[in-house]
């Protein structure tokens, strides 16, 4: 695997397998990777003759009062985790690599941000997008891998990659658990012993919500409310959102039908943490 800095490293070597005939998937990542990112990897290596990980604190998607100063970091331990994992271009660009100091171009979009995450986190999405879409530019993979973990932005960037003709199929890949059932995450470090423990009723909620909806249970507020008690049952959580929407548009529902999406955020302590359950094709 070869480590690269810059745009221009990343565009000739994928030059060069594209002459070979190669195809190409692409992993995004900010870095302090876990088996969630390493699925991924894994995924993007099974299914394609290179895979390239970009690792990249993208300052644009985080807010004023957010964790960009102390999102946690391990060049080292990232770095091998995808060479184990079977990628053959790690991308680690600086800031100044991936913005120009008066960049002024963004991507966003109007609807699938203003629910969930996108009402606590206003700019979001349009950071994310924005850095998707330059990765997208630079690697013009044939596949790109996410995870259903972060279901909003998964359906913001597939709906991105359709809206701007980028030819790239992006796929959703499952959500990665620790035994306990919490989702594994980077931000699950900032947690002490105490709320570790409080955080499994995110997902003992999801559990509970899920197998009511497979038992056939339709009306959204009968699901939300049983997930909503496990979570206000546990001192250390406040609830962010509990929401049912439906997963192509993220618009709230009433009724299931269709691809729906149900997601949570909450704060245990101060760390905010989501987790979620999809469930597609309901009659
Ligand atoms: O999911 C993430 O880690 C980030 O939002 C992404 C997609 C790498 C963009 O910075």
């Amino acid at each position: 695997m070869d480590t690269v800095t810059t745009i221009e490293e990343v565009r000739e070597a994928v030059r060069g397998w594209r002459r070979e005939g190669l195809s190409v998937g692409l992993v995004t990542t900010m870095g302090y990777l876990h088996e969630g990112h390493e699925s991924l990897i894994l995924r993007a290596a099974a299914e394609n003759d290179r895979v390239v990980v970009t690792d990249f604190l993208n300052p644009t998607q985080f807010g004023a009062n957010e964790d960009l100063s102390t999102y946690p970091r391990d060049f080292d331990r990232d770095r091998d985790l995808c060479e184990n994992a079977g990628a053959a271009l790690f991308f680690y660009p600086e800031v100044s690599e991936m913005y120009d100091a008066d960049a002024c171009t963004y991507v966003d979009m109007d609807a699938l941000t203003n629910e969930l995450c996108g009402l606590t986190r206003p700019t979001h999405f349009r950071g994310v997008c924005t850095v998707v879409a330059k990765f997208f530019n630079i690697v013009c993979p044939d596949r790109a891998y996410f995870g259903q973990k972060d279901a909003q932005q998964l359906a913001v960037i597939k709906r991105m990659a359709r809206d701007m003709k980028y030819g790239i199929e992006v796929i959703g890949c499952p959500i990665i658990r620790e035994e306990d059932g919490l989702a594994k995450s980077s931000r699950n470090t900032y947690l002490s012993a105490e709320e570790r423990a409080a955080a499994l009723c995110l997902s003992r909620a999801i559990f509970v919500g899920k197998d009511m909806v497979e038992a056939g249970e339709r009306d959204a507020k009968a699901v939300l409310d049983a997930m909503t008690q496990i979570i206000e049952a546990e001192p250390l959580a406040k609830i962010d959102y509990v929401k049912m929407v439906n997963f192509d548009t993220i618009e709230q529902i009433d009724t299931l039908s269709g691809n729906v999406l149900c997601a949570i955020a909450v704060y245990v302590g101060k760390t905010r943490l989501i987790d979620n359950f999809i469930v597609e094709g309901i009659e």
